[in-house]
Order: structure tokens, then C-alpha cells, then sequence
């Protein structure tokens, strides 16, 4: 079980667009240099199926069909990072969902193009973070 670890751990994953760009690398070198620990990683590709459930909190916005378009566009890498504070941690390093106001620095500064691509996800909240990382992740595929 992972419920020990709440508090400090958040789910990240790379996007489509991120992945697509080049951009992994650079991502997981910002991320490790700002002191998380990765405990699990993968590349996979959500279905729209699968997309639709991760995203199911967002099924009534207007937004809803195109962000399931674009998750099951292509790969991603999903990340269960391990710090002090993660969840909290790891939104000030990847900056504003939009771009736009991400601060200068950030990763999605640095690399996201539009609101939804956004270049990286990260949990919004320690709950949230538990259940996300148990949506990609199974208990034996998380190593402490
Ligand atoms: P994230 O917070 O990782 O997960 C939900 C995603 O929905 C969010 O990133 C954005 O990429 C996307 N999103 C949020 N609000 C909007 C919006 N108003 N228009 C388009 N996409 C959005």
C-alpha cells in the first residue's frame, strides 16, 4: 500500500505534446535537480476510454472531448515523485495550468504551448495524488 506515503508523493505525467516534442529528458533533469525522488515511471498511451475516467472530474466543461482527444493523442510518461510537501512542491515547479501565466522557469514556461498543451500534470492535492498514482501504478510497481 501506498497510504503511508501521503503528503509525499504526486503523480505527474508528461503530455502528448511534451513527449512528442522531445522534451523527457530536460523534464525529468528539472525535476530531479529540484529534489524529487522518482518511485515509479512508465510510458504508456491512455485510451480515450481510460482518459475519460482520469479526466471524469472535468466530464461537464466545455473543454471535456478535446482534452480526451488530446491525452490518448500519443505517449506519455507518468511519474510517481517522491519529497517533502509534493504535491505542493511540484505546482510551483511546473508553474499556472496556463502557460500564459506560468512564471518564468517553470516547465510549463519552458515548454508547454496552450492550455491544454501544457507539457505536464501534477496532482492538485495529497488525496488526489494517492488515487492518481494508483491509476497508473500498481502496489508493485512503486519502489521506495
Ligand atoms: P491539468 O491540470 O494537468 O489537467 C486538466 C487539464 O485540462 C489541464 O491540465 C489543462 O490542460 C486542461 N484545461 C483546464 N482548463 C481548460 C480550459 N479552460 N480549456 C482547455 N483546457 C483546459
Amino acid at each position: 500500500m501506498i497510504d503511508h506515503m501521503f503528503g509525499k508523493i504526486t503523480l505527474s505525467i508528461i503530455k502528448p505534446d511534451a513527449v512528442k516534442k522531445g522534451y523527457i529528458f530536460p523534464i525529468l533533469y528539472k525535476i530531479i535537480h529540484a529534489g524529487f525522488h522518482i518511485i515509479a515511471l512508465k510510458m504508456t498511451e491512455l485510451s480515450k476510454k481510460s482518459a475519460t475516467k482520469f479526466y471524469a472530474e472535468h466530464e461537464r466543461k466545455l473543454f471535456f472531448e478535446s482534452l480526451v482527444k488530446f491525452m490518448s493523442s500519443g505517449p506519455i510518461i507518468s511519474v510517481i515523485l517522491e519529497k517533502e510537501n509534493a504535491v505542493k512542491d511540484f505546482r510551483v515547479l511546473i508553474g499556472e495550468t496556463n502557460p500564459v501565466y506560468a512564471k518564468k522557469g517553470t516547465i510549463r514556461n519552458l515548454y508547454a504551448t496552450s492550455l491544454e498543451k501544457n507539457a505536464i500534470h501534477g496532482s492538485d492535492s495529497n488525496q488526489n495524488a494517492i488515487k492518481e498514482c494508483l491509476f497508473y501504478f500498481s502496489n508493485r510497481e512503486i519502489f521506495f
